[in-house]
């Protein structure tokens, strides 16, 4: 038996919960369920981060103390988590006394041990925002936030020497493929370390800001976020006040996050770690953005999809499902309810829904609605057996490999296998013909047993449905209780149990209206002459690569994450015949940026690579001397 222990990261608790949380938060539950049912001892956490400025301000504007405020808040994640049937086995909140004397320990540890240094700090600060910047973040020697006025200040603040394990963190990262998935995310964290790695500044003037955990050594500093968030993850494992636990779970076995914290989590945190004698996390995973009509989700564009109106919606689990299904592991993804209804439909109602519905009705019409004794060697059986014995490898072998949508594939082969079985053995003839009665238990029971390994199965991602689908076929014990160890041996479901009715458990739903056509007329206009005003709308800029990966299913398109200088960027683009993914990177490309963003097979794409083709031959268009990233050009 094994252990596993998966974090999410925790949500600053001002936040109206959107879609990108609970994608997280979903995904890392369908990970602990699907290593409890394998069998491991799971440690699942979730939680809010509390302290820093914009709780402070928030709690201020509202004219309410900032641990009332929090107070308040946390409730709409603990709600929407509870309706999500987010199975965590601990949610914790930074403002709690276990995290705050367990981050008060490791400072006054760090500092003790010289990890930790007062110095002065100089930059660029926006008064009415109390934010620093630096030179390279002003727009036009102003507040990139709010565009007022900034001044200089010297300050004096705490650093912790991050700097020194620059080295130690680029052999782990670079020796350990699983430290940062997926293998684009690492490369481009060993991109980032290949400039100079600079100390990292912990501390915040009480003056300033007085809303976070004071340093033991000095009461005039709180200390910065971050250092206290990411500490979240050992204290919830008992560090510092239960080491038979602490040695029980860390390293952490996997911490889940999006891509936007990818830094905070593979080079602060495991040098932090490094600093405190104390391994770091076994992975990190940085999974992609889901975008709304192509741009990230956010309370300030509006366009932040609700996760309650879309489960009220269509249900908890086809929710779930979906989100499970639709995104291709470290790539964006666009949301759209078009694709959720068409999976929904042709998935969850054709394939799952009508799979169950079809065997109960008929066991119920030509069995009387009670499981049959069947000849489990009849040879029609032989092929769905051996489907169910390599369903059960592919998920345990997608769940080594953190793949959620490996875990589904496996999944739906043996969910086709069984649909295809019930076409080709005719059940409803058979019934007609006394001489196959054998053959017909056989079937039925085939069937109905199927249903049984997919009960548990997609238990993980369907809880609330496996519980109608193992009610439904009449099953002993509670499908919250099996493993996938028990599932075996083929045939478990006990003859002369009583099938239940029940209701088709997804019911089809109406097609919503696509108003979001990926259709591109591509020939349209083509040789036509272009007035110059026109042209001067395009943006065309210099971008570094900084990985590409193939996209899944797609022979000639490669997905390339690009750097803008400013801006990182993902764009999609048909070069996979002619180039290697890894020949790509760290190479400089020219990408038109102001394109409309596009989905392509289900990736997002902000920007096209311009490349100069002829007779099927492919040249990439690059500047023939090294210029800044985000050049224009024209
Ligand atoms: N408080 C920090 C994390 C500290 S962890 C020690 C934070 N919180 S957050 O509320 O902004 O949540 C960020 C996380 O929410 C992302 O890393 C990601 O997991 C999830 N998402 C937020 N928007 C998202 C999308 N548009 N798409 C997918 N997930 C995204 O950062």
């Amino acid at each position: 038996m094994g252990r596993f222990y998966i974090t999410t990261p925790i949500y600053y608790v001002n936040d109206e919960p959107h879609l990108g949380h609970a994608y997280t938060t979903i995904m890392a539950d369908v990970f602990a369920r699907y290593h409890r049912i394998a069998g491991d001892e799971v440690l699942f956490l979730t939680g809010t981060d509390e302290h820093g400025q914009k709780v402070a301000q928030a709690a201020k504007e509202r004219g309410v103390d900032p641990q009332d405020h929090c107070d308040e808040m946390v409730e709409r994640f603990r709600t929407l988590w509870a309706t999500l049937n987010i199975s965590c086995d601990d949610f914790i909140r930074t403002t709690e006394a276990r995290h705050r004397r367990v981050v008060q320990q490791i400072l006054q540890q760090l500092y003790e041990a010289g990890e930790i240094y007062p110095d002065d700090y100089e930059g660029w600060y926006c008064v009415p925002d109390e934010r620093f910047w630096t030179e390279k973040d002003l727009v036009d020697g102003k507040c990139p936030e709010c565009g007022r006025e900034v001044v200089r200040i010297s300050e004096r603040n705490y650093f912790f020497r991050m700097g020194k394990y620059q080295a130690w963190l680029t052999d782990r990262i670079r020796n350990d493929p699983r430290f940062v998935l997926p293998a684009s995310r690492r490369n481009e964290m060993l991109g980032f370390l290949r400039r100079p790695l600079n100390d990292l500044c912990i501390s915040r003037p009480k003056a300033r800001l007085s809303w976070g955990i004071p340093l033991p050594f000095d009461e005039s500093y709180v200390c910065y976020v971050w250092f206290d968030a990411l500490i979240n993850y050992i204290t919830a494992a008992g560090y510092c006040q239960n080491e038979e636990a602490f040695a029980r779970w860390w390293p952490a076995s996997c911490h889940l996050i999006g891509k936007d914290i990818l830094t905070t989590h593979s080079i602060y945190w495991p040098t932090m770690l490094k600093a405190m004698g104390v391994e770091a996390p076994d992975t990190v995973m940085a999974h992609g953005w889901w975008l709304v009509d192509e741009e990230k989700m956010s309370k300030s564009l509006g366009n932040a999809i609700r996760p309650l109106d879309l489960a009220d919606k269509y249900g908890v689990d086809a929710f779930r499902y979906f989100l499970v299904r639709e995104m291709v592991l470290g790539m964006d993804s666009s949301f759209g309810e078009t694709g959720f209804v068409h999976r929904y439909n042709s998935e969850l109602a054709n394939d799952l829904g009508n799979l169950l519905n079809r065997t109960v009705v008929m066991a119920r019409r030509y069995l009387g609605g009670i499981v049959p004794q069947a000849d489990l060697n009849h040879p029609d059986l032989s092929a769905l057996k051996l489907q169910a014995s390599k369903t059960l490898d592919g998920v345990t072998d997608a769940l080594g490999e953190l793949n959620p949508s490996g875990i589904l594939d496996a999944i739906w082969d043996l969910v086709r296998q069984a649909n295809r079985f019930a076409e080709v053995q005719a059940p409803w003839n058979l019934a007609r013909d006394p001489n196959s009665r054998n053959t017909l238990k056989a079937t039925l029971y085939g069937l109905l047993e199927t249903m049984r390994y997919l009960a548990v199965l997609l238990f993980p991602v369907l809880p609330d449905k496996a519980e109608e689908i193992w009610a439904q076929i009449g099953a002993d014990g509670d499908v919250k209780k099996q493993t996938m160890h028990g599932l075996q041996p083929w045939g478990r479901l006990r003859a002369g149990a009583r099938l239940n009715a029940g209701s088709p458990i997804f019911p089809r739903i109406e097609p919503v209206e696509d108003d979001h056509s990926e259709k591109t007329d591509m020939d349209e206009g083509k040789g036509a002459l272009v007035p110059f005003s026109e042209f001067q709308k395009l943006e065309f800029r210099v971008a570094t690569v900084a990985s590409a990966e193939r996209v899944p299913g797609a022979d000639r398109l490669l997905v390339l994450q690009v750097s803008l200088g400013d801006e990182q960027r993902q764009i999609v683009a048909g070069v996979a015949e002619q180039y290697r993914p890894e020949s790509l990177v760290g190479r400089q490309i020219v990408v038109a940026t102001n394109l409309e963003p596009a989905t392509i097979r289900g990736v997002s794409s902000e920007g096209m690579l311009l490349a100069a083709s002829a007779d099927g031959r492919v040249a990439l268009l690059q500047p023939d001397a090294e210029v800044p990233d985000g050049a224009e050009v024209g």
